[in-house]
């Protein structure tokens, strides 16, 4: 720690004596000041705060007292050796163990989870290594705020081939995930936009908008996804809406209820559609579903998605399409904003899609995921009536209704003691009016080997005590 960069809030009830006090002594405790540092002098210290030397005065006495620090007299105040290693210790512990817990169980239906053994890496390395290059110093300095063109050209013409969306590359935004995005949306979109949400709903979402101090209301998903009739009955301005696989439930949302939600959007000034495409590229049963975006004659759909499931969560590169409109407000609020990508990585995954990777890499694996999927439904099924399977039509999870008089947070404890990761579909609950009779988890399979689908759906099933049907 600076000494100097100590910052004092003057509006705090808490004295500012103990202000002081308080991030000198943690600074000791934490070690970022090493002991026998010398402090500044009352004085000095009192000039570069603008506080009194009193304030400074006591202080610094309330350390000597508690052997934080020591006073050598006519030289000046040195910090001490303390022995609070325990309580850093402590404080250590309590991370490992959170760490330990998230990921200590040797059978996770995390939905999350991709597949990385069928990962490229070949390709990708020929790419990372071509660029690890002085001929690309270049991408030594900062790019595009944006994101750099080449990556939002491949995004652009990658989207309307694949999801209709129809855009420019000048209206994507490259970002460090949906995470990083949203709250440049929130911002974007302004303090009286009131946000409809999906409920069930993505978690992280939720949080965000919390985070933001964005008003929310739940709207009720059913196998069609989103009440779009709900809505209509809301104050909301903006919804956020997983449209090609509602997350968690899986449905999706009906050809009626598309049109009836681009309708509400264009019927009032100010209205916009978030619509979240997070894992459109696998879809398992007919046609792939044309996005809301390309539907859209109104400019009130603002796209978003990812790489994390198409290719890895680690890359952190998701991307918006802002409506033309929105874009020059994004330009003109955030003029400044380098991007949060690396452009290296922006520049191995724009080669990988212009050399056709992307693609190649889509199909194979959404021809892995349908099998594994083929697999845990067969298994499952083996379990009817027992279990219900739904929401197997795309993405890498499913969800799985279960006829037993326990909660499915009940179910999840179980599951827990077998060491066994399920996830019950009331956590993704904003509110609790619209929880279904029968408990539902939520079963993902992206991470496992298709060999050891069944290994485990067996081990769930005996923790649950169900028998085949
Ligand atoms: C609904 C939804 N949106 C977005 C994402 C991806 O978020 P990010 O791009 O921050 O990894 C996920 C990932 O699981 C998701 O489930």
């Amino acid at each position: 720690m600076d000494i100097w960069l100590i910052e004092i809030n003057r509006s705090s009830s808490t004295p500012l004596y103990e202000q002081l006090y308080q991030v000198m002594k943690e600074s000791i405790i934490h070690g970022n000041l090493t002991v026998g540092t010398k402090l500044p002098s009352k004085r000095k210290l009192a000039e570069l705060l603008a506080i009194s030397q009193t304030t400074i005065e006591l202080a610094y006495t309330q350390l000597v007292a508690e052997g934080f620090i020591t006073a050598i007299a006519r030289s000046g105040y040195y910090t001490e050796q303390v022995d609070e290693l325990s309580y850093i210790d402590e404080k250590r512990k309590e991370i490992e163990q959170i760490e330990a817990v998230k990921h200590s169980f040797s059978i996770d239906f995390n939905s999350g989870h991709i597949d990385i053994d069928a990962f490229p890496f070949n390709q990708w390395r020929k790419y990372a290594k071509s660029l690890l290059d002085d001929k690309s110093r270049n991408l030594l300095l900062l790019g595009h705020p944006q994101g750099d063109l080449e990556l939002r050209q491949q995004i652009a013409s990658y989207l309307y081939s694949s999801r209709g969306v129809r855009c420019t590359p000048q209206q994507v935004v490259i970002g460090s995930g949906t995470e990083q995005l949203l709250p440049l949306l929130i911002r974007l979109l302004g303090k009286e936009a009131i946000y409809a949400i999906e409920n069930p709903g993505y978690p992280i979402t939720h949080h965000i908008f919390a985070n933001n101090d964005r008003e929310t209301l739940a709207v009720s998903v059913d196998e069609d996804g989103m009440k779009v009739s709900d809505l209509e009955h809301l104050p909301a301005t903006v919804a956020y809406v997983t449209p090609s696989h509602q997350f968690p439930t899986g449905a999706i949302l009906s050809a009626s209820r598309r049109v009836q939600l681009l309708n509400w959007a264009a019927n009032q000034e100010g209205r916009y559609i978030i619509e979240d495409d997070y894992d459109s590229e696998f879809r398992y049963v007919g046609k792939p579903i044309p996005s809301l975006q390309g539907m859209d004659h109104s400019e009130r759909v603002i796209y978003i998605s990812t790489f994390s499931k198409s290719l890895m969560p680690s890359l952190r590169i998701a991307y918006l399409v802002l409506p033309m409109h929105l874009l020059h407000a994004y330009q003109q609020t955030f003029p400044y904003y380098s991007s949060t990508v690396p452009r290296l990585d922006q520049h191995v995954l724009s080669q990988f899609m212009r050399d056709g990777h992307f693609s190649k890499h889509l199909n194979r694996m959404r021809k892995l995921y349908r099998k594994k999927l083929e697999k845990l439904t067969r298994v499952l099924s083996a379990y009817e009536p027992s279990v219900l399977i739904s929401g197997e039509q795309a993405g890498m999870h499913i969800v799985l209704t279960i006829d037993t008089k326990l909660t499915d947070l009940q179910l999840v404890d179980l599951a827990k003691q077998s060491d066994i990761r399920v996830y019950a579909l009331s956590e993704y609950h904003r509110i609790t009016e619209n929880f279904s009779l029968k408990p539902q988890v939520l079963l993902g399979f992206g991470g496992f080997g298709e060999e050891e689908i069944e290994v485990c759906v067996k081990a769930l099933m005996n923790t649950w005590n169900i028998q085949k049907g």
